[in-house]
């Protein structure tokens, strides 16, 4: 989502290729435009345009664009639609200022109208413009860019990073909140960057901002200083030794469980890109007036797609039929319509059956909407319009993190077609790093002692049903057990009688399901199954269960979604036991475009 790159040199030089290769190494991220700004004397060179870098740099020549400083920018649309005045950088009303962000500003929109109730020249819808005038502002009144850059923040809400240059000014200032951003030292240039693995081609010599921090940047030096009262800051850079594999990694062992622990930090922005997105009430009012909706996907996003309908129902009372995509063919296809509503769940976007579920959709005149994380891809073309899942490049093939932003995603849906406030969802990403907290040193445990069994059920019941049949794909995805994910009351009609002494058996435990599910777990333990339940801390479970993973309080459709981090803990400590490879399990693809 968004992605920004700086770069201060000694002397004019030619920087247009250095830009338009940064901006190549920032599209994991996502994006919809791209542009390029070099400031060489007193004019600012500005190129930008809907696209791909390749093709936005080709067409318009960044090749030749040069100068001291300069700064690329790759956006994906929240404010504004994607067009090229929208397209970042942007300059402040008279062009002596040019800067890019990445995040959002949440007050973007009464902040454009105090720009132009002040006189200021607003050009485009995007928050990234706000940024440029909320330091235009200050320095309109005499002040130097640290305090300008101090006091645009009180103005900026949001999560957000961003980078400013001036013509009158041979540095480059850049600040942080909420977003990511780092700093690179080279020989003679300094840079910074939404992510280090976008710096670490050019220098290792590097400096990690934290939020509230002001960076000034030099060719030869950088300088930080505290937004909160303008003080300097100490800090030495480091030097990266590690690998690019190591440094993606981001210090955990695997991408599974980096992944798994950015889950707060993505579901933060998928909350935010879903209350600024112009395209949010519209799919709320046609999935309002359907006949009939369809939440349509294959795997882990078809176990969204249940989680999702369940939300529907119980909390805007709304039927949804949640269908597997090939058989969303045979069983529906010749029944839809025009009035009828589709929402094609998609990590990749490329997933081939769900593709010829759409194909076959559309035909039929059916409204098709998407939900997919990879910008670009072919089910966001495809589609009237597709909300992205806003979590980054996600590398290891079982998905963790893009399966929690689809969840949230449809809370949030769910949400805004009751007509509640979605507010009182900012709460879910601290109460995932909460979870992740309570659970993570229990599970490794639990992990190791059932190890040895390669037969496993999970059981759930109503939001935390569909949870449980992803606890189980993940559980077979990579540690290759056979683990049965089931509605936790069909298993006395015939699973039962596998239980012998020990034998595993996972209950995700919805707050509210608790008596239904004290009769579950008594019909297994006094057969001498090992029942571990998932959920609240609740005299009720530890009474009746073997073991109990407990996860925070929260509200019955929070608490299904906070179930699923145990069960992806304890299928990721299983896998490296087992001496395999969690991220690329054997015969599997993160992408399955064939039939
Ligand atoms: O890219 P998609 O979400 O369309 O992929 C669908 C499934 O192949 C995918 O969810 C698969 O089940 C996961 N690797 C499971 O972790």
């Amino acid at each position: 989502m968004c992605g920004i790159f700086g770069i201060v040199t000694k002397n004019e030089q030619p920087l247009g290729n250095i830009l338009a290769e940064a901006a190549q190494r920032l599209t994991y991220r996502g994006y919809d435009s791209v542009g390029a700004a070099t400031i060489s004397g007193a004019k600012v060179d500005l190129r930008k345009d809907v696209g791909r870098v390749k093709d936005v740099a080709v067409k318009y020549n960044f090749a030749e664009m040069s100068g001291q400083r300069g700064i690329t920018q790759l956006r994906w649309a929240t404010f504004g639609e994607p067009s090229q005045i929208n397209s970042q950088p942007h300059l402040d009303s008279d062009g002596d200022l040019v800067g890019a962000h990445n995040g959002n500003v949440v007050n973007n929109v009464e902040l454009r109208q105090q720009f132009i109730a002040e006189g200021m020249t607003v050009r485009s819808m995007n928050d990234g413009e706000s940024c440029v005038h909320a330091v235009e502002r200050y320095i309109n009144r005499g002040e130097g860019f640290i305090d300008a850059i101090r006091h645009a923040y009180d103005d900026l809400q949001g999560d957000y990073s961003f980078v400013i240059g001036s013509i009158t000014d041979d540095k480059l200032y850049a600040f942080k909140k909420g977003s990511g951003l780092v700093v690179g030292l080279g020989e003679d240039f300094s840079c910074v960057s939404s992510d280090l693995p976008s710096i670490l081609p050019l220098t290792r010599k590097i400096m990690r901002l934290n939020d509230g921090e002001i960076i000034t940047l030099w060719h030869d030096r950088v300088e930080l200083h505290s937004v909160k009262d303008g003080s300097l800051i100490a800090r030495e850079p480091e030097l990266v030794t590690e690998t690019m594999e190591a440094v993606q990694k981001g210090g955990f062992s695997h991408f599974m469980l980096k992944e798994v622990h950015e889950q707060s930090q993505v579901a933060r922005e998928v909350l935010h890109m879903l209350d600024g997105s112009p395209d949010v009430a519209s799919v709320v009012e046609k999935m309002k007036n359907a006949r009939n909706l369809y939440f349509i996907g294959c795997g882990t996003s078809y176990h969204a797609c249940l989680t999702g309908a369940v939300y529907f129902a119980q909390l805007a009372g709304r039927p949804v039929i949640p269908v597997l995509a090939p058989q969303f063919m045979p069983q529906y296809a010749p029944t839809v319509n025009a009035q009828d509503v589709g929402l094609f769940v998609s990590q990749s976007g490329e997933t081939k059956d769900v593709l010829n579920a759409l194909e076959v959709a559309e035909a039929r005149g059916m409204t098709c909407f998407g939900l997919a994380n990879v910008i670009g891809s072919t089910l966001t073309k495809a589609t009237v319009c597709s909300l992205p899942l806003c979590c980054g490049y996600e590398i290891s093939v079982p998905a963790t993190k893009t399966f929690t932003n689809q969840v949230v995603s449809f809370l949030y849906l769910a949400y805004r077609l009751a007509g509640r406030d979605t507010k009182e969802l900012e709460t879910i990403p601290a109460l995932m790093d909460k979870t992740l907290e309570m659970v993570s040193e229990q599970v490794e445990t639990i992990a190791a002692e059932i190890n040895s069994w390669n037969d496993l059920y999970c059981l759930g019941y109503g939001a935390t049903y569909p949870i449980a049949l992803e606890g189980a794909l993940k559980l077979k995805e990579i540690t290759y057990a056979h683990c049965e994910g089931m509605l936790s009351t069909e298993f006395k009609h015939g699973p039962l009688s596998a239980v012998t002494k020990g034998f595993p058996i996972l209950f995700a435990a919805g707050p509210n399901d608790l008596p239904l599910l004290v009769s579950g777990l008594n019909e297994v333990t006094c057969r001498g199954a090992r029942a571990i339940a998932i959920g609240q801390d609740d005299p009720r479970l530890h009474a009746n269960a073997s073991d109990v993973i407990v996860i925070p309080d929260s509200t019955p459709e929070i608490a299904a979604l906070l179930a699923v981090l145990p069960l992806q803990l304890l299928s990721y400590h299983m896998s490296v036991l087992r001496g395999y490879d969690p991220d690329f399990p054997r015969n599997l693809s993160k992408t399955l475009t064939v039939d």
